[in-house]
């Protein structure tokens, strides 16, 4: 499989200043030492709590943020890009947001929404516009009066179709979805998702989806990462995650995901407590402090990346020991 984005070892800590005169400096450390690879035509899921460095990594990789390490997008580095380079970039790599609200201005009508990442990168011909945008209203389930209309007139549902097709209308390979169904009803949920995988097939997307809901993240996935304060933790195709999970962290994720009639065949995990502070995060195996397995060792030396097949891996001790191999 051809390998679209490889990640490596990406590191981000954002300083920030505290104490009554701002001088104590301290470092987020939101992302550490991320590898990964992205293949052309996956939909890869990543997921987490909140707050554990899935959108520093969306960011990263889209170059929205400079982080330590390399992204090579199509074997080239981006950090080394040129001015004229990223904008080849920016047109071939997109990202939607959660919000598809604040990510509309409000004061242009959807027309004018659709129109501007045209013109931004050199596409002036009126006649030219006018197809790309009925054709991307087409593909995104949207009609031809939505383009004299304003955000606000929409649902969220119908304003995240529209954040899809601003993002998709300049024919982008590669599509960044940081949580783009997380602030819609769920029945709406099902019909965006359905929409990505729509997209995905008919534009040869290969799309990195952004959820803290692996109830979401399952249904759209080829692969799953899973993070855990800024590091990934396991990854593995969808449905082997699911029915072979390793990594506590990933079970107990899972056990939170609610059944429709189907039992699983994992043991349950409750997640105790809140997601340490990435300021201070514990040291060696960072889910220690709330790991129901934990180990003396889990405490001293971080696990190393088992691998379980040729596509899943994890990190945890209680592999390497042997306690749970066949687990
Ligand atoms: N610009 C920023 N400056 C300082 N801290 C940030 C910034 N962006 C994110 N963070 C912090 O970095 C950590 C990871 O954030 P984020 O990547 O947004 O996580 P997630 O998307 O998984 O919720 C959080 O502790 C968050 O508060
Ligand atoms: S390394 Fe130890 S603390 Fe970390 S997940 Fe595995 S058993 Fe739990
Ligand atoms: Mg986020």
């Amino acid at each position: 499989m051809q390998k679209i984005l490889e990640i490596e070892n990406l590191s981000v800590n954002y300083p920030v200043s505290s104490g009554l005169f701002n001088e104590t400096k301290e470092y987020i450390h939101a992302l550490n030492h991320v590898s990964l690879d992205i293949y052309k035509g996956e939909v890869l899921g990543l997921v987490g709590e909140s707050g554990c460095g899935k959108s520093t990594l969306g960011k990263a990789v889209l170059r929205l943020i400079t982080p330590e390490g390399r992204v090579l997008f199509e074997n080239k580095n981006i950090m080394d890009f040129d001015k004229k380079e990223i904008k080849a970039f920016r047109k071939n790599a997109q990202l939607i947001f959660q919000n598809p609200f604040s990510s509309l201005n409000p004061r242009m009508t959807i027309k004018e929404i659709l129109r501007e990442p045209l013109v931004v990168h050199g596409i002036r011909d009126k006649k030219i516009i006018d197809e790309k945008i009925k054709n991307i209203l087409n593909m995104t389930g949207l009609n031809e009066e939505t383009l004299t209309r304003y955000p606000h007139e929409f649902s969220g549902g119908q304003r995240q179709r529209i954040a899809i097709a601003r993002a998709l209308i300049l024919r982008p390979e590669f599509l960044v979805a940081d949580e783009p169904v997380s602030a819609l009803d769920v029945s709406i949920q099902a019909q965006i998702v359905k929409l990505l995988l729509e997209l995905k097939e008919k534009m040869q997307l290969t799309i990195l989806f952004v959820s803290h809901d692996l109830g979401v993240v399952k249904y759209i996935s080829d692969r799953i990462a899973v993070m855990y304060l800024g590091e990934i933790v396991e990854i593995a195709p969808a449905e082997e995650l699911f029915k072979n999970p390793k990594h506590p962290y990933t079970k107990a994720l899972i056990s939170a995901v609610p059944t429709v009639g189907e039992k699983r065949n994992i043991e349950s995990i409750k997640l105790e407590g809140d997601l340490p502070s990435p300021k201070n995060p514990p040291r060696a195996c960072k889910f220690h402090t709330r790991c129901p397995y934990a180990m003396e060792i889990c405490k001293q030396e971080s696990p190393k990346n088992i691998a379980f097949s040729k596509n899943h891996f994890a990190k945890c001790h209680l592999y390497d020991t042997g306690i749970l191999r066949e687990n």
